[in-house]
């Protein structure tokens, strides 16, 4: 399995709070499965702000113990109108250097003018990927917003623990409605704390194959992220 979303670098955002727990979480993950995690640190104007080249020199520190679960260069973007120059100047990272970027939304507000900024971004070849829409307040209320942002050919990740009710119950249903019109095409943990998401995940994935196949699962708990990280097309 494939983590697609994580907060798993150590002093970088919100996520990890040092080394020592950064290797507790790598150790969580690798005993339910996962062999590969995106490391996906918060990247928001004002707020956290490391810039590639840090988080990459944690990361090679990491991997060079070969006892963890691979982690992979990538960022969560905190959308804005200037997300070109920060890719540009190498500040927040596409996923493993390819043309893909994971972003996230406001999750109360709704994002001016998205669909101008999403035109602009699919001229200059990113392929975008929006981490966990079934958290955002207006997917919740409005689901063909959804549909009109996979219309423009926006991919979708999930998290785990939203089908246990983590993120409440609007979020639960949301992503069950997702699940059940094949509109989830990676899943991620979107980990912060040890001890939290990675053991709870066995027991989304049970309910997560309650609702869709084996093959589905294993396309969004793996295979689609392998694709990306090659930049390959999924669909
Ligand atoms: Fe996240």
């Amino acid at each position: 399995m494939i983590d697609f979303h994580s907060h798993i670098l150590p002093g970088i955002d919100d996520g990890s709070r040092s080394i020592e727990e950064t290797k507790n979480l790598l150790l969580e993950a690798k005993n339910i499965g996962i062999t590969k995690i995106i490391s996906t640190s918060h990247y928001a104007i004002d707020c956290f702000e490391t810039p590639e080249y840090k988080r990459e020199e944690l990361i090679k520190q990491l991997n060079s113990e070969n006892k963890y679960p691979e982690i992979i260069l990538g960022s969560e973007i905190f959308l804005t109108y200037n997300i070109i120059d920060l890719l540009k100047e190498y500040k927040a990272s596409p996923i493993n250097k390819t043309n893909y970027i994971l972003f996230e939304l406001p999750l109360k507000e709704q994002f001016l003018n998205l669909k101008d900024l999403i035109n602009k971004l699919k001229e200059n070849n990113y392929k975008l990927i929006l981490a966990h829409p079934e958290r955002y307040y207006i997917i919740q209320k409005n689901f063909n917003y959804l549909l009109e942002l996979k219309e423009m050919g926006i991919i979708f990740q999930s998290n785990y623990a939203s089908i246990l009710g983590y993120y409440g119950l609007n979020a639960k249903l949301t992503l069950k409605k997702m699940l059940k019109n094949n509109l989830v095409s990676l899943l991620g943990s979107d980990v912060h704390r040890e001890n939290t998401i990675y053991p709870r995940i066995p027991r989304a994935i049970k309910k997560i194959k309650s609702i869709i196949t084996e093959e589905y699962f294993k396309d969004i708990s793996e295979n689609n992220a392998l694709k990306i990280l090659n930049n390959e097309n999924i669909f």
